[in-house]
């Protein structure tokens, strides 16, 4: 029912372990005695991640190098995951957004945003859960966001794969049920992270109620813990746990003009 404790020859995967959140669940994983297999493009990072992490904590760390928008290179991630140590934990966390009108936007970052944020999630929870669930143990967790909570407008690609995220793992939750096998969903609000450069809008989060930015780490650490219990779904931060009750309850005439309030720059 959650993420199993940390034995020899296990791992806990987790995409976009590069930077921001997913390099800060790493530190945390690390330091719990967790050995890790880190996945990203940018190899340079991991490789520096994996030797701070194995020096401080003397844990294994692998490192691939996938891109996760490319169908060929998941099967291949899946692949290497379902050979090597055994797989107690997934964070499907690599994910970025875009900001502007789709009628502008660059089209291929729109069509990768779906790739990675959406089927990724999917094609790597569904060729990796069955080995899970054979065991009768493992934790998945998919980093979610509370822009998925409702539309919003100059974002529309971007919460509209973090509703099919949110939506999802709390599915998959229940499914699991007594399976020994857990899904959290991680819903953070505004975090500084290379998100919003990545997105073409720095200082996004800076647009956003200071109340609402929650540090990497802490969201980092709130997730890990969600994790280890097996919790269906972590949203850091007391206003963000507001605002995705109301995203979700309110009624879109009311929320679509809040929300291309807080988009529109
Ligand atoms: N920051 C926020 O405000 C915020 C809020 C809610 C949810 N989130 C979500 O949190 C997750 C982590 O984002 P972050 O804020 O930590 O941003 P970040 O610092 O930009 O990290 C994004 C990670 O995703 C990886 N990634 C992106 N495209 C990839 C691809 N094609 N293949 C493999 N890996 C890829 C990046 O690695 P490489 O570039 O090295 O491949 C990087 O490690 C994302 O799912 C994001 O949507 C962020």
């Amino acid at each position: 029912m959650a993420l199993p404790a940390p034995k020899p020859n296990t791992t806990v995967a987790i995409t976009g372990a590069s930077s921001g959140i997913g390099a800060q669940m790493a530190q945390i994983l690390a330091a719990k005695g967790y050995s890790l297999t880190l996945i990203a493009r940018r190899t340079d990072r991991l490789n520096a991640l994996a030797d701070e992490l194995k020096a401080a904590h003397g844990v294994a760390i692998e490192v691939i190098s996938a891109d996760l928008a490319d169908s060929s290179a998941r099967a291949t991630l899946s692949s290497r995951l379902s050979t090597g140590p055994t797989l107690i934990g997934l964070i499907n966390n690599a994910g970025f957004g875009s900001f502007g009108p789709v009628s502008e936007a660059d089209q291929d970052m729109e069509r990768g945003m779906i790739e990675v944020n959406i089927a990724a999630v999917h094609d790597l929870t569904l060729r990796l859960l069955p080995g899970m669930i054979e065991r009768g143990e493992g934790a998945i967790l998919n980093t979610a966001s509370t822009a998925g909570a409702q539309p919003m407008p100059n974002m529309s690609t971007y919460a509209a794969t973090k509703a099919f995220v949110t939506s999802f793992s709390e599915g998959l939750s229940a499914e699991l049920s007594g399976s020994g096998v857990s899904c959290t969903a991680l819903c953070p609000g505004p975090v500084r992270t290379e998100f919003s450069e990545v997105a073409g809008s720095v200082g996004l989060e800076d647009s956003m109620p200071g109340i609402a930015v929650v540090e990497a780490s802490e969201v980092a650490r709130q997730a890990i813990e969600g994790m280890l219990k097996g919790s269906r779904m972590v949203i850091p931060g007391f206003a963000n746990r507001l605002t995705a009750v109301a995203g979700r309850m309110a009624p879109r005439s009311l929320v679509l003009p809040i929300a291309a309030k807080f988009t529109s720059r």
